[in-house]
This record gives structure tokens, sequence and C-alpha cells, in this order.
């Protein structure tokens, strides 16, 4: 029963643990640091010195990128002197991958030594006091499929992993979160942070105006259609994280309104702010070792 159902799944410890072994063997990096790019953020993979990259079609064991936007490559390398990870595209639940796929990904960084992700995506805004081209650290979230009984976790729990009902109300690392305050404003990027609660929905149709209204009175603060998944397993795994999300476009919230939510304006929004956002991480890289000692799981 436990193997047909990890068989069904893919993310088996055997398979992840392969997939793991053939990159390991494929490149002299050894990775601490992992790191996945949003929508339009392809460009921090560009970041790494001395690139190596695979392309995910590849990779043993790897789901396929489908979405404009998302190169599908997974780029080794080092960022600041710290060997380093690169997810260029990530994995939706609306490509119709199995949640345990779009994850899969984490649990092999996991197993390559990686100790601390930075996630990054691209989010509506539904706080109206937020601005297109904002950069949001995510203090918590909300996994709106996670209520529908969509978690990556669900099935067997395989101990080599994690443990079996995992905390997530320290899922975002206080420590790193501080960290990344402490480069906004030694950046002077502090007129366009904010920090704020992250809602994931499944998509691939954005919300509509009654949706984005009752996710901000939940107490949301953007939505988007990734990371909840990865950050689980992130947290599982026992790595820590943090993420950030850009603001690519208002929410709309009223009935006046004759704004609409495009995928175009994610990317551009993305090209613009891209290079501030490559800059803060490259810096909260840097500094993570400074921070190394001090810093809990
Ligand atoms: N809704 C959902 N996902 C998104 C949005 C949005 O408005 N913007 C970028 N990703």
């Amino acid at each position: 029963m436990l193997s047909m159902s990890k068989v069904v799944s893919g993310d088996s410890y055997e398979e992840c643990q392969a997939t793991a072994d053939w990159l390991l063997s494929s490149t002299q990096v050894r990775p601490t640091v992992g790191i996945v790019c949003g929508s339009g953020l392809g460009g921090l993979a560009d970041m790494l010195k001395d690139p190596q990259v695979f392309k995910y079609s590849d990779i043993p064991n790897f789901p396929r990128s489908t979405v404009h936007g998302h190169a599908g490559r997974l780029v080794f390398g080092t960022l600041k002197g710290k060997p380093c990870v690169c997810m260029q595209g990530r994995f939706h639940l609306y490509e119709g991958y199995p949640v345990q796929k779009i994850t899969f990904p984490i649990r092999v960084f996991k197993l390559m030594g990686v100790e601390t992700m930075i996630l990054t995506n691209a989010a509506g805004a539904l706080n109206q006091d937020y601005k297109v081209g904002d950069v949001m650290i995510i203090k918590d979230h909300i996994n709106m499929p996670g209520f529908a009984g969509v978690n990556p976790l669900t099935g067997p729990n395989d101990e080599r992993f994690g443990v079996r009902f995992p905390c997530m109300s320290d899922a975002y690392d206080r420590e790193l979160q501080k960290l990344a305050r402490d480069v906004v404003s030694e950046l002077g990027y502090s007129d366009f942070m904010r920090e704020g609660v992250y809602c994931s929905l499944g998509g691939p149709s954005f919300e509509t105006i009654a949706e984005c209204v009752m996710l901000h009175k939940l107490g949301a603060d953007a939505v988007g259609m990734s990371t909840v998944q990865e950050v689980i397993v992130v947290r599982h795994s026992g790595m820590r994280c943090l993420a950030l999300s850009l603001i690519s476009n208002c929410s709309v919230m009223d009935y006046d309104s004759h704004e609409k939510a495009n995928h175009e304006e994610v990317l551009e929004t993305g090209r613009q702010r891209a290079e501030q956002l490559e800059k803060l991480v490259s810096e909260i890289v840097a500094k993570l070792e400074r921070n190394n000692n001090s810093l809990t799981r």
C-alpha cells in the first residue's frame, strides 16, 4: 500500500535520492542555499557565478515546466561565494501535476544538502495600501487548496523526510525576515517593502471580485498560485525559509473598476523590479553566513 501510493505520487524517498545523486554526480557544487524564481524573476538564476545548467527535461524524475515566463532549468553556481542551486521556473497545481510533483525538487534540494530556501513569486495585492512593484516579505500564509485536502504531505508519511504533523506557525523563519528587513534598509528599499500574509489558490483563472474581497477579509494581503506547497515541504524536511512576493498587479476589489488581471502585466512588473529584487536576494545570501550561527531552524 505504501509503495503503491508512493509510485503513483512520484516523490518517494528513493526517487528523490536517485535524482539528488544524479545531480551531485553531475556537478561539483554542493549547494547550501536553494532559490526558487517566481514568474518573471528568472533573472535571479543569472546572478550565479560559474553556472552549471540542467534542463528539467534532462533530469531524471523531474517534472517539466509548462508556463510562459518559466525557463524550466536548474542552475548551480555560487552567489557571493555561497554554493547555491536555483530553480528557474517552478511547478503549479494548475499545470495539472499531482501536488507531490510540485514539491519534488524541494525534497531533492534537502537531500543535496540545502539548509536555507529563498522562494519568490509574483502576487496580486489585496491590501489596498500596496502598489504595483512593491515587494512583500511573506510572514505567514493561507493555504486555500489545503482546506480542500490538497497538501503535499497527504498520504503515508516517510519519517526520513520529517514528522507526520509538522508545525506551521513558524513556517517563515523570523531571523531570516529580520535579516531581509535589515538588508532592505541598507539598500534604501524601504519605500517599496511590505510585510504580509500570502494566500495561495489553485488557479489558473484569476480571482473574482467577490473572492478578492473575501480573501482580504480573511486576513490575506496578497494572492497567488504557488509557494505554499513548497514552504510546507521545506518545513517538513527541517530547512528554513524566506519568501518574497513581487506585487505585480492590484487585485480588482470593486465593481466600478475596469482593471483586469493578466499574465503579461505580471511578467512586465517582474522585468521592471527584477534588478532590485535580485540585489536584495544576493545581499541576503551574502549575509547568511555571518548570521548562520545564531540562526536556528
Ligand atoms: N492572482 C493570482 N495569482 C497571481 C496574481 C493575481 O492577481 N498576480 C500574480 N499572480
